[in-house]
This record gives C-alpha cells, sequence and structure tokens, in this order.
C-alpha cells in the first residue's frame, strides 16, 4: 500500500459545474471537499480516490494507476457510482443527500448537501474529556439513535447496507440533527479481492461476521454498529473488538459497571444488538426501534457500596492479570499470576 496519499485538487480547481473551495478530509478511500456550485451554494464533493491504488502529484487532476491496480480500480469505481446511484434516491434526513454523481478526470465525484456541525466522534472525544460520571444522558443517547434508525430502516429497505457504521460516520449538524454519512461505496467489491479488506471494516464495531468471508451480512451486521455506538456513548470509547471478544468477552462486565448511571433497559439493548451470534440480535431496525423507545419502563440497578468494590477489585485483579502476562510474553518468561 502506498503510503503517501494523493494529493488532493488545489482550491479554485473546476470540477464539473463545481468549484473547490478546500479539502475537508483525506480518507482510505477518497478526499471530500468543501465546493459551491453555480448558484454559489456549498456542498460537499468527495472524490473516488483509494489510497492503496491511486497516486496524484500535487497540481495534478488526473490519479495515476499503475497497470496491475487498473482492474480493480475500475471495479471500485464502478461500485463507488452504483452505490451513490442508489444512495441518490433516498431521501431522508438522517441520511446525507447525494445532490449529483458525475464522472470527470477519470475517476467519480459524488456531490451531497455540505453539512456543518461535526462527527459523533468529536462529540464523545470533547465529552469524555471532560470526564464527567455520564459521557451523554440517556435522553440524548435515545432521542440521537431513533433519528439514526429511522434513517437506517430507510437504508435497509432499500436493500443496502452501510456496514461502516461507527462515531466518526454520524455526523451531528449544527441544528441537531444526527446524519448518517460515508457509505462507504466500494467497500464490499473490493474487500473481495483480499489486498483491500483492512479499510473495510473498523475495530469494535464490526460484527464478527465481517470478519469471515463465509457468513451472511445483514441488517444484524449494522444493528452489531449501532449497539458499538450506544457502548461508546455511554463509555466514551469503543468496545472491544469481536475477535477479542469471541476468545474473552468483557462485554456484560463493562455494562455491568454503568448499572445505575443508566436504565438496566438501554444496557440490555446495547447487550442485545452486540450479542455475537447474529442470529441473536434484532434481526431488524424496526425490531430495535421498538425496545429504544420503551421510554417509560426505564428500571436502575443501584448498586450498593459493596457491590460497587467488589466491582472495583474485579477490575484491578483482571487488569493485574493482563500486566502479569504481559510481562511474561514480553521478557518470555510467561504468565506466572500468584
Ligand atoms: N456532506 C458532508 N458535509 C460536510 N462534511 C462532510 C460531508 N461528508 C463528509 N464530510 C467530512 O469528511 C469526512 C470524511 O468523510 P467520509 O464520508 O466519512 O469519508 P471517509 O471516512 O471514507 O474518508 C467526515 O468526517 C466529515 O468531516
Ligand atoms: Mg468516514
Amino acid at each position: 500500500m502506498s503510503k503517501i496519499k494523493p494529493a488532493p485538487l488545489p482550491p479554485d480547481t473546476a470540477i464539473g459545474g463545481y468549484r473547490v473551495v478546500r479539502r475537508l478530509s483525506s480518507g482510505g478511500f477518497g478526499v471530500v471537499y468543501l465546493a459551491i456550485d453555480a448558484e454559489g451554494q456549498q456542498v460537499a464533493i468527495k472524490e473516488y480516490l483509494p489510497a492503496s491504488l491511486a497516486t496524484r502529484a500535487p497540481g495534478e487532476l488526473l490519479p495515476k494507476v499503475p497497470p496491475e491496480k487498473l482492474s480493480l480500480y475500475r471495479l471500485g469505481l464502478k461500485s463507488f457510482f452504483e452505490e451513490g446511484r442508489a444512495l441518490a434516491q433516498i431521501s431522508h434526513a438522517s441520511v446525507v443527500s447525494v445532490l449529483n454523481f458525475f464522472r470527470e478526470n477519470e475517476t467519480v465525484y459524488m456531490v451531497m448537501n455540505y453539512l456543518e456541525g461535526a462527527t459523533l466522534q468529536d462529540f464523545i472525544i470533547t465529552a469524555r474529556d471532560l470526564k464527567t460520571q455520564k459521557v451523554f444522558r440517556e435522553s440524548t443517547i435515545r432521542s440521537l439513535f431513533d433519528e439514526v434508525l429511522r434513517g437506517l430502516r430507510i437504508v435497509h429497505q432499500h436493500k443496502m447496507l452501510h456496514l461502516d457504521i461507527k462515531p466518526a460516520n454520524i455526523f451531528i449538524t449544527d441544528d441537531n440533527r444526527a446524519v448518517m454519512i460515508d457509505f462507504g461505496a466500494a467497500r464490499e467489491v473490493l474487500s473481495k479481492e483480499g489486498n483491500f479488506i483492512r479499510p473495510m471494516y473498523t475495530p469494535g464495531f464490526a460484527a464478527p461476521e465481517m470478519y469471515r468471508r463465509d457468513s451472511q451480512m445483514g441488517p444484524w451486521t449494522d444493528i452489531y454498529a449501532v449497539g458499538a455506538c450506544i457502548y461508546a456513548c455511554m463509555q466514551g470509547f469503543p468496545p472491544n473488538e469481536a475477535p477479542q471478544r469471541q476468545e474473552k468477552d468483557r462485554l456484560s462486565l463493562a455494562l455491568n459497571k454503568l448499572r445505575g448511571v443508566y436504565s438496566d433497559n438501554l444496557i440490555e439493548v446495547v447487550e442485545w444488538c452486540m450479542a455475537l451470534d447474529p442470529l441473536s440480535r434484532p434481526q431488524s431496525v424496526f425490531a430495535l426501534q421498538k425496545e429504544l423507545s420503551r421510554e417509560g419502563e426505564r428500571r436502575y440497578t443501584k448498586l450498593s457500596v459493596a457491590e460497587k468494590m467488589r466491582m472495583q477489585l474485579d477490575t484491578l485483579v483482571s487488569d493485574t492479570k493482563k500486566n502479569v502476562q504481559k510481562v511474561g510474553e514480553a521478557t518470555g518468561l510467561g504468565a506466572r499470576p500468584k
């Protein structure tokens, strides 16, 4: 994989009737620009430019693709185009709007409405740094994910899966709307070739079936990621990776520590969404929406002081064991817990 990211188009470049204002972000699959249309309206434009397949020197318009990567590049391009077209049919406040789609510079551009605000990831980091007892209030989490799920339901109705739901792909606008972005076009096709597997999933948010080639993905795969996002909103950091959980699952332990802070019902929702077995999760967004909207039935387990201490002790013991093991592995002495 090339280490240098392709150079973004410089400000003032004209593409498909739009004018680039500046780059907003460079990711593994391409570059997102702030641009303006002929009427002076702001738009966001995503350019297909996978860093592992193409390079572009500063000041150039056309990406350079080595001959051996050309077929994969074209396959990804086609998929980016197809998925963009599918996304363009969806009109929902919680799904980023695709306004236009065009080919130029031997690549493809997706024009979206420009969102002002910050990603949920930015909010989580800010809230976590404030070190309050709760990262987000329960009512905030419920209404936020109610919005996300409304959008996701429509996406699934259009026979699409998002497959990379995570706080960095949920945008919170300045007027307080939650909008799903980054429908990671091209992800699925490219992953089949093997060498593109890495950007396909995000540790902690990717369901176990995304790590296996033989298993079926479906709405339950996005639902796992939604559960992981709710978890991140409660804890301030992502849950353990699915393969790690399959070895030793600490999810319930981690969630138990949040009892009393968040309702038992919300904790159960997260556990349900994040079941390792896809069949044990909500099978549709609708099923999850129903559960998440059961506001009236909030129960809180109040932990006694003794229980809280017991939990802290458990963490201490398990952390100590882990450290002993790490030292053992690092020194080649093996673990010798007393
Ligand atoms: N429609 C948009 N409006 C404003 N900013 C956007 C928009 N789409 C993407 N961005 C910005 O670009 C970043 C990357 O976009 P994303 O679609 O997640 O691509 P990737 O993660 O594949 O690079 C986002 O985190 C966000 O900051
Ligand atoms: Mg993204």
